[in-house]
């Protein structure tokens, strides 16, 4: 293999720096559910959690090694035999020992002296290596320590018998020219693997991993959706794809899973990605204006910078105020509706009209508007037909909503609890639908239109299924749940409708 050839390495710090977002705690089970995905995705190494921070946190790395993924299990320990005796007994592969070593630190947390720090990190890499395992050790504030004391203690780290160097930018304030420096200089004096640990407060996390890498380091700490402390830490996502796209430089990740992990974290998490977010945000395949979503159906490469199959996903096309004549048609075939050319002119002319006052026209709002304008005034066609359902909810039960539905002219019947009325029946629709796959609740807004307890409420709502086909939808009405229904149903229908395009197994 030629150096360029060489695999870096992707150390998954999800579940430990990705936990320690504010807000976000993982109970055992979705640790072990985190884990086994990121296995499948093909991380090197899964940081699995800090064993010293709490019983729950120990049981978990315990269960995730138990697993016995192909990835190594590492656990994060302080350079005290307490951490690392925690962490020793959850059978892990590796150990990350960690202790800082910038002055301000040094003097304001730690209150040691350098000596003293280099004495506890020494003592903590042969206690480990004593045992068996696998050591990083991080130089906690590198980007922040003094040069000579940092390559002193690296130094002394490769003597102790440490098989990975890493260099953790904490409170990310390096730049990549600095980083690429810093890497340069490390590598003068450590002969074993370097790492990078990247915090995003300006921006910047994968930008200074890459310039790392190029400079020689061989593993990345990352984090999916670039959770992690304050801003987060270098993403999984944006560094593997761009690593891949722009260094051409390969990892294990298996691409096409990055879309799912991403959703499957969040979904656990609870921390929802902005639209624009790259690579894994709603709008990174999503196209609106004329120009672009000619260009791109034309020859996807003009405004798409990687193919969104490349990360699990597919492009969709927004109708409003900039969209043009191809866009909107291509929209309407994937609906399965058939205009003609002046036809087509007139419903671009509505979107745009519609577009100025500020509306964002969803998939069924396109498909109303179209029908009328070329006079298509039959019962729009439904592949699931609601029937009936029913919701009870109170002070003292949990809310259960069961629905009846009928496919193909056959009856399903589903019932789910949920967090209200609203949660509970959008679940059981999708139980009752749920022999197509797995059709996700991506986006759910309700917005009042008039005022008073009888107010007239909009529900608009994006769908997707587990390949990335993705439908909104909006319902109107004064029952708040009876329009969340409707629109759910209609976002089902509008995906299945879009995925028969694609594919004939989809009933008629
Ligand atoms: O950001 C940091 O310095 C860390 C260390 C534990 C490596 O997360
Ligand atoms: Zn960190």
């Amino acid at each position: 293999m030629s150096n360029n050839d060489e695999k870096i390495r992707i150390f998954d710090t999800t579940l430990r720096d990705g936990e320690q977002t504010p807000g976000v705690s993982l109970t055992r089970e979705n640790k072990l559910q985190i884990a086994k995905q990121l296995d499948r995705l093909g991380v090197d190494i899964i940081e699995a959690g800090f064993p010293i921070t709490s019983k729950g946190e120990k049981e978990s790395v315990k269960l995730i090694t138990k697993e016995k993924l192909n990835a190594e299990i590492c656990a994060l320990a302080r350079t005290s035999k307490k951490d690392i005796d925690e962490a020793l007994d959850c059978n892990v592969d590796s150990i990350h020992t960690f202790i800082a070593t910038s002055d301000l630190h040094l003097k304001h947390k730690l209150k040691i002296k350098r000596e003293e720090a280099l004495e506890k990190a020494v003592e903590a890499i042969e206690y480990c290596k004593s045992h068996g395992v696998i050591v990083e050790f991080s130089a906690e504030d590198a980007t922040r320590s003094d040069i000579s004391f940092l390559k002193e203690i690296f130094n002394a780290a490769c003597d102790a018998g440490a098989d990975r160097v890493d260099i953790p930018d904490t409170v990310g304030v390096i730049t990549p020219e600095a980083m690429f420096k810093l890497v340069t200089e490390i590598k003068t004096v450590v002969n074993i693997p370097i790492s990078l640990h990247c915090h995003d407060d300006f921006g910047l996390a994968v930008a200074n991993t890459l310039a790392g890498i190029n400079a020689g380091a061989k593993t990345a700490h990352v984090a999916v959706n670039g959770l992690g402390e304050r801003a987060g830490n270098a993403s999984l996502e944006e560094f593997v794809m761009s690593l891949y796209s722009l260094h051409r430089k390969k990892t294990n990740i298996k691409t096409q899973l990055i879309y799912e992990t991403s959703k499957l974290i969040s979904r656990i998490t609870g921390i929802a990605l902005p639209p624009n977010k790259a690579i894994v945000g709603d709008n990174a395949f999503g196209h609106e204006s004329g120009i672009h979503t000619h260009g791109v159906l034309t020859m996807p490469m003009t405004y798409e910078p990687m193919a969104p199959e490349l990360v699990g996903r597919r492009r969709w096309i927004q109708a409003g105020k900039h969209a043009g004549g191809h866009g909107i048609s291509a929209q309407l075939k994937e609906l399965g509706i058939d205009v003609s050319k002046n036809q087509l002119s007139d419903i671009v002319a509505k979107v745009k009209e519609l577009g100025d006052k500020g509306k964002r026209l969803s998939d069924s709002d396109l498909s109303a508007l179209a029908r009328a304008v070329a006079g298509q005034t039959s019962l729009e066609e439904k592949i699931v037909k609601l029937q009936d359902f029913s919701i009870m909810t109170g002070l003292r039960m949990v809310p259960t909503a069961s629905v009846r539905v009928t496919i193909d002219n056959k009856i399903f019947v589903a019932s789910k609890t949920g967090v209200g009325p609203v949660d509970s029946a959008m679940k059981a629709l999708q139980k009752a639908t749920a022999s197509f796959g797995e059709i996700m609740l991506n986006e759910y807004r309700l917005e009042s239109i008039t005022g008073g307890s009888d107010a007239l409420a909009e529900v608009r709502i994006k769908v997707e299924d587990s390949e990335g086909v993705s439908a909104s939808a909006s319902a109107a009405g004064e029952d708040i749940v009876v329009a969340s229904v409707e629109a759910m149903l209609d976002g089902i229908n509008k995906v299945l409708i879009k995925r028969r395009n694609m594919d004939s197994k989809i009933p008629k």
